[in-house]
């Protein structure tokens, strides 16, 4: 058959402005929301010393959901004496077979609970309702699953060694996956023997207070896992407790440097996950159709709120307009609105401060001289959005191929050899995640093994198992979250 050549393909020819879906809205009716959550401490709620809670709003209506509990230094010292409690009085003392048992306990409990999980995920993180239920769940129930199995297996983590639990770990997450974030941070954990005091984001908190309620409902012993909410100040104080063994930190590369500068002389272990510029390389030979998908799912779904998104795009030359003219209509037919609506493919911006910050970025790079295109689709009134955005005419040098934007905005570079292309991915600070698309696997080998990032796709993008290590270089952190290398911060070696 002869092969057509992707820059010769006819104009797809769709025009999905006009396609009407009827709304199939997830209904609400299952999920029970308390108007205020204590701290998950020694298997107890417990209301902060202070007495100061803080609301978690949803960002697609700006109202409020729920009030959390404001953590203080002493809470913070509460949550840490109960983790040490919990590993010297039950968890260091189990056999790891048993540990493994409460793991898998865990899991399938966040799988009976999983409708309530994505619709208290997608209320207050403002993600679709797709992608709560078609990702952030079942992943977070196999997390569980996967180090379940190996809570009995650490001798084969690391042929030839005896391990041992580090002890207490402080664990820190952010708002673009609470639920799972939660998950990389815990299962490991517990698999390798320690316990651990996890801080949620402020925005988002309320999936950690369900999985708080999950561990009471596995029966496991108290101070095991201790749940504490509140903001930068609170997250500080546990760093920075001298109680703790352990930090496990995924969120901003700024708050990353200031943890790693702040560790300095103590004798904690630590790992950073932290943010990307992450580049998607299209070659002329590549599936177009698959790519131009890939692309969407890389930055665009999910708001552009993933660290390793694929907010970089680099296409060879020949096929540019054939991937282009596809990528604007493809993006007019996204449905962006209501995140419970089942449709629903970008939801609301995470927070009023993420979104103006998406604008003054924005702002800046059309300041620089980048061309903008947005499709033509209404916005809803209430809350925070952002359209999906292709910004093109932009050097290696822009602003906007430069920082993180954490949001649906994609700039467009163009490359002709497969050096040039290698360069402009690499020339970033960040090294977390990249994809390669080409019908060519010894171009994916080579192009695979020059670029400087933690993660490759090769003809997908954003695809995740727990039996595969995830984390990057340079100013992405160090550390692998997954697979057994996601054991590691969490074992010492004797
Ligand atoms: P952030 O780094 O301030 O927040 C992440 C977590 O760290 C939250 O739980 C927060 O309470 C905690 N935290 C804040 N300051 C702390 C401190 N001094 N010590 C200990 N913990 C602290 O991130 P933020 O402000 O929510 O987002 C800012 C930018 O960071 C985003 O625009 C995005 O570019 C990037 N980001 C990257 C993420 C990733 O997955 N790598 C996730 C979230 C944000
Ligand atoms: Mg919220």
């Amino acid at each position: 058959m002869a092969t057509v050549k992707a820059n010769k393909l006819p104009k797809p020819n769709l025009n999905t402005s006009d396609w009407i879906y009827s709304s199939s809205k997830e209904k609400i009716n299952s999920i029970f929301l308390k108007d205020k959550y204590g701290l998950f401490i020694d298997n107890k709620y417990q209301d902060p010393e202070s007495g100061n809670h803080f609301s978690t709003i949803n960002p697609a209506t700006g109202e409020g959901l729920a009030r959390v509990a404001y953590a203080s230094a002493s809470d913070i010292d509460k949550a840490v004496r109960s983790a040490r409690k919990g590993f010297n009085r039950y968890w260091s003392k189990l056999q790891p077979a048993e540990r493994g048992k409460y793991l898998f306990r865990i899991s399938r409990l966040i799988q009976e609970r999983s409708k309530e999980f994505a619709i208290i995920e997608s209320l207050d993180t403002g993600k679709p309702i797709r992608e709560s239920r078609d990702i952030d769940v079942p992943l977070a129930a196999a997390y569980f699953f996967y180090y379940a199995g190996w809570a009995d297996k650490l001798q084969y983590a690391i042929p030839g060694s005896r391990s041992r639990p580090v002890g207490v770990a402080g664990q820190i997450i952010p708002w673009n996956f609470p639920l799972l974030m939660a998950a990389w941070k815990i299962a490991p954990a517990l698999a390798a023997g320690c316990t651990v005091v996890l801080k949620p984001a402020e925005t988002t908190p309320l999936t950690a207070m369900l999985l708080a309620e999950i561990m009471l409902e596995a029966d496991l012993p108290p101070g095991v896992v201790n749940i504490v909410t509140g903001d930068g100040v609170t997250g500080n104080y546990l760093t920075e407790h001298t109680g703790i063994d352990k930090i496990a930190f995924t969120g901003s590369t700024e708050v990353g440097k200031k943890i790693l500068s702040g560790k300095a002389g103590m004798n904690k272990k630590l790992s950073l996950e932290l943010g990307g510029k992450s580049a998607n390389l299209i070659f002329e030979d590549a599936p177009i159709d698959q790519a131009v998908e890939g692309i969407v799912n890389g930055i665009f779904y999910n708001q552009g709120h993933v660290c390793c998104a694929g907010s970089r795009l680099l296409v060879q030359e020949p096929v540019y307009e054939a991937v282009i003219d596809r990528l604007k209509l493809r993006i007019q037919s996204l449905k962006v609105g209501d995140p419970l609506d089942k449709n629903t493919d970008i939801g609301a911006i995470h927070s009023k401060e993420q979104l103006n910050k998406i604008r003054k970025l924005c702002k800046l790079g059309e300041n620089e001289g980048g061309e903008f295109y947005q499709p033509q689709i209404k916005l809803p009134s209430k809350g925070f959005w952002f359209k999906p955005t292709l910004v093109s005419h932009v050097s290696q040098s822009s602003t906007l191929v430069q920082e993180e934007i954490f949001g649906p905005v994609l700039t467009i570079q163009t490359f002709r050899t497969v050096d040039e292309a290698v360069s402009k991915a690499n020339n970033t600070p960040y090294g977390l995640a990249a994809g390669i698309w080409t019908n060519k696997g010894s171009k994916a080998f080579k192009v695979a093994a020059a670029l400087r990032a933690g993660v490759i796709w090769n003809n997908t993008y954003n695809k995740f198992d727990p039996a595969a290590p995830f984390g990057g270089y340079k100013e992405s952190g160090f550390g692998r979250e997954g697979g057994k290398h996601g054991l590691f911060p969490y074992i010492v070696l004797n």
